[in-house]
Order: C-alpha cells, then structure tokens, then sequence
C-alpha cells in the first residue's frame, strides 16, 4: 500500500478517497502497479488466462479487438467500459488513463508476437532465392569480417565504398576488396553504448572539382567523460583524413555522461544539412528548444546557421532547430523528386517499448515526445496515457511491438522495378529489412522482405541500383540481387 495508508484516515483523506473510487480515472489507484504485465496478471488474468490464452473470458491472442491500423481506441473503451452484455467487467474505476494506455500496448505486443510465431520469415541467402511480394531476389556477401558496421557510403564518380565502424575505423573498399587500413587521422570518438562513428556521408557535389567533401557524424568527448553528437567534413588524400572542418558541435554545457539516443544520418539539400540528435536520455528535454536533444536541426552544409530557420530570433530558443519531440531519430531520407519548398524528410525513430515511428518531418512541428507517445516504458510502467494531442505531429505509422527501426531508404534503381520509389526500414531487434510502400503521405502497405540473417544498421541504394544493407552481427555488408 502507498503511505496513505499508514498514517490514520483523516477525514479529508477519507474524502480523497471516496472521491478517488467515485471518479473515473479521477487518481491513480495506489494499490494497482504501474507495470502493465503485473496489472494484466492482476486484473485480467483470472478471466483471459495467464498467457492470454482465454478462460471464462476468450482468448486475448486472437480477439476482434486488434485494430491492424494502430487505433487503439475501441480496445482503451473496452478495458475502462467493459462490455456488459458479454459479462467483461469495467475496469474505468479502478484504472487511470496511463494504466489503460500501458494495457493496450501490452495487449498489442502479444498479439502481434503470437500473430507472428505461426509464420515464418525469409532468409535470403546467396543460394536461397525469396521470392516477396514484388521481387524475387537473393544476397551476396560485399564485404564482410567487419566490427559493428554503422555506415556504408559510395562515393560519387568512383568504384570506391567507404564503411564506418562503430568504434570509429573508416574502412575503403577499393574494386570490391577491403583495404587492410583503416583511414588515418579520423576525429576520436567515444564508442561506448549507443555512441560511436555514425555516419560517413560525401557531400551531394563529392564528385565536382574542388569538392571532395566527406562528413562525419560522430559521440564526440567532451569535459568530464561526456559526450555529444557532432559532425565535422574533411576529405581523404592518400589513405589519410584532412582539411578537417567543424560542422556542428553543440556547447559544452549540452554534453552528458549518457551513453545513448545519439540520432544522426544526414539529409543535403540545396546547400542545407539536416540531421537529428536523440533526446540523449532525458525524455522532457525533447519539449525544451533551449537544448539541441531531441530535435532535427538544419545548419548550411559548411556549418553557419541559416537565418530563415523557424525558431530563430525566439528567445531561449537554439537556432538550428528544424523540429522537435523526438526521442531518437535513426532513418533520415529526403523523398526523391522532392527539394527546396517541396522537400520531404521522411524519418523513423526509436519509441520506447513499442511506438517506433515513421515520421514526415515539417517545419517548426513538435512531434510529441514524451507528451505522447505509442510505446511504455522498457520496465512496463506508461510513459503517457495520450498517443495524440492537437499541435502535434502523429506518426504516418507506428509499430509496436518496436522492430528497433535503423537504416532507411528510398529505392529509386531500376534493377527491382517492382520496388521503386517504396520506403526500405531496417530493423535492429527485428533483424529485419521492412518495405514500406506509400501512396502519397500515407503508408499503402507494408512487407517483411526478410528477418533473421543479423541486425540490420544501415540500408543504402548502390550506383548500381542494388540495395546494400549493413548488418551487425556478423559485421558484414550485403547487397540484394534480382533472382529468377
Ligand atoms: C470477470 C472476467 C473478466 C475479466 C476480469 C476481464 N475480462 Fe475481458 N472479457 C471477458 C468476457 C466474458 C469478454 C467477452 C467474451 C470474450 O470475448 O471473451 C471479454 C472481452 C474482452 C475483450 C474483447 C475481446 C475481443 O476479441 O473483442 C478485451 C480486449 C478484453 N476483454 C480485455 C480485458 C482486459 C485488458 C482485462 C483486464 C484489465 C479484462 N479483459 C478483464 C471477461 C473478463
């Protein structure tokens, strides 16, 4: 029991009470835990069985109560109105509106857990041909003895491929073969947690006289054994990294000892550079443009901050803000045939348990996090009773359970016409390369093209118009090949 109860019942607390079992929803129910499972086995149990396989109440795994587009309204009626007629009791006394919430998103996780153990994934190999939905297609093994590929990048008007490890080696692959060297003179970065060599990435204009520029996005280490994204350009002469150039670093008071929610990826356009950085661990800081977590920022592609960007001149307000409420953002692709006005951001990012979302990035929006959110805590207790709220952005889609959503793509090749213009999502956790096909700003349909051959980091259209996938565990870069 909560402390209430050990001090003697005043009539006012007496009065609290009273009103707490009157009122719906009025304040949490102390005696209830706030974890959805050991509430699922506290008040569902007995009539949906322990592993909601059903008992005087029906099986959970199975119910009508699935909403495949994500709207768990009907469900969140259910728990709090019951469903009298059928003998389902209200639980609306008892549960407050973060309980509910917490109870959906359990509910939600079995079922698509079940849903999912009777069917089986493909697993593309160089002899197994899959045959999806649009494509038939096999792999092939690019590169592989890598540790912890995070980043893969073709540079424009060569052969060459340069591949970023997790632990700060940048790797050149030369004519299809790994050079035994790493680039000398790359910036230190702190490889601890989620923090490492994020990103490589040429400048669009690489491959123009003069040009050349590579950037980096990286945990950099800062006072005190703490660390903050930042991104530096240099270009590579002779095995080595040179002409280093600060891009973003954020103050030294915005560094934390937190090892994670770094963001990353980097989208150019028309002379802008965009790029996000997680929320670093303090969820409330996404709600804060004093801090640079938790947002997507746009600089110029040499560092200056452009005066046109929406919270500039807001006082308190950091300037390279482009939007905000972002827990971790991961995959950040423009949509092709989009620039300038009509430029389109399309992100994913990391929710907690469940509630990854894919996002289209608009200016000056705050996308909600952690006011609301699809996802609970990884301890099962809720972050928010709310998934939506007005002036803030929803998510174009959401997944839970989460898939850990990393590598995002726009194919645009010719080699898989099936897949052009669809949206490819990797998945970490998952271990799966997801295809995502739109129709207009909405998401159509989606496939699971395979699961289970590693984590997949990082998914990249190659010049040759294959798909090339990094994948963590074993370190190796794949490529997709059409197959008969
Ligand atoms: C006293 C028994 C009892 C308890 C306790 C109970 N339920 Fe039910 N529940 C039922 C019955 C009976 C039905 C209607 C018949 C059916 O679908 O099983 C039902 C139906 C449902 C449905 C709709 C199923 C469908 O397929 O449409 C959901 C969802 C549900 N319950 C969730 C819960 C949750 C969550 C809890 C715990 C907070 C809970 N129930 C507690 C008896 C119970």
């Amino acid at each position: 029991m909560f402390a209430l109860s050990r001090r003697p019942r005043t009539a006012h607390t007496t009065l609290i009470l009273a009103l707490a079992t009157a009122l719906p929803s009025a304040a949490p129910a102390q005696e209830l835990s706030r974890n959805a499972q050991e509430l699922y086995v506290q008040l569902c149990a007995a009539c949906h069985g322990r592993n909601l396989e059903g008992g005087s109440g029906g099986s959970l795994l199975e119910g009508g109560w699935f909403n495949a587009a994500g709207d768990d309204t009907q469900l969140e009626k259910i728990i709090t109105q019951g469903l009298p007629e059928a003998g389902m009791p209200g639980f609306g006394d008892a549960l407050d509106a973060p309980r509910v919430r917490a109870l959906a998103v359990y509910l939600r996780e079995r079922f698509v857990r079940a849903q999912e153990r009777g069917t089986t994934f493909h697993r593309p190999a160089e002899n197994v041909t899959v045959r999806s939905e649009a494509a038939a297609f096999r792999t092939e093994t690019v590169v592989e003895g890598l540790n912890i590929p995070w980043s893969l990048a073709f540079l424009p008007g060569t052969s060459d491929m340069l591949i970023a490890e997790r632990d700060g080696r940048l790797l050149l692959v030369r004519d299809g073969k790994l050079q035994p060297e790493p680039i000398a003179g790359t910036p230190r970065v702190v490889a601890r947690g989620q923090g490492g060599l994020m990103v490589v990435q040429p400048h669009p204009d690489y491959a123009a006289p003069g040009n050349g520029w590579l950037y980096l996005a990286f945990s950099d280490p800062g006072p005190g054994d703490t660390t903050m994204t930042a991104i530096v350009r240099g270009r590579i002469r002779d095995g080595r990294w040179t002409d280093e150039q600060q891009i973003y670093r954020a103050a030294p008071e915005h560094y934390t000892r937190a090892g994670h929610h770094f963001g990353v990826r980097l989208v150019f356009d028309q002379g802008y550079l965009f790029f996000g950085i997680g929320d670093r661990g303090q969820q409330h800081e996404a709600q804060d443009l004093g801090r640079p977590n938790g947002k997507m920022h746009r600089i110029h592609d040499d560092g200056r901050i452009p005066d046109d960007n929406p919270f500039v001149g807001r006082p308190g307000a950091l300037p390279t803000i482009w939007s905000y409420g972002h827990r971790n953002p991961q995959g950040i692709v423009a949509r092709p045939g989009t620039t300038g006005e009509s430029l389109q951001i399309w992100l994913t990012e990391h929710g907690p348990r469940g509630g990854d979302e894919l996002n289209l990035v608009q200016r000056g929006a705050n996308f909600g996090w952690p006011v609301v959110t699809h996802g609970i805590n990884y301890s099962g207790t809720p972050v928010s009773a709310e998934t939506s709220r007005p002036g803030m952005v929803d998510p174009v889609v959401f997944w839970t359970p989460s898939i850990a959503v990393c590598g995002l793509e726009f194919y645009t090749g010719d080699r898989f016409p099936g897949w052009k213009n669809n949206l490819f999502v990797g998945g970490l956790r998952q271990e799966e390369v997801r295809r995502v096909v739109l129709e207009g700003d909405r998401v159509k349909s989606q496939e699971v093209i395979f699961r289970g051959i590693g984590r997949v980091r990082t998914i990249h259209q190659g010049p040759d118009g294959l798909l090339y996938v990094g994948l963590e565990t074993p370190g190796r870069v794949i490529r997709l090949v059409p197959a008969e």
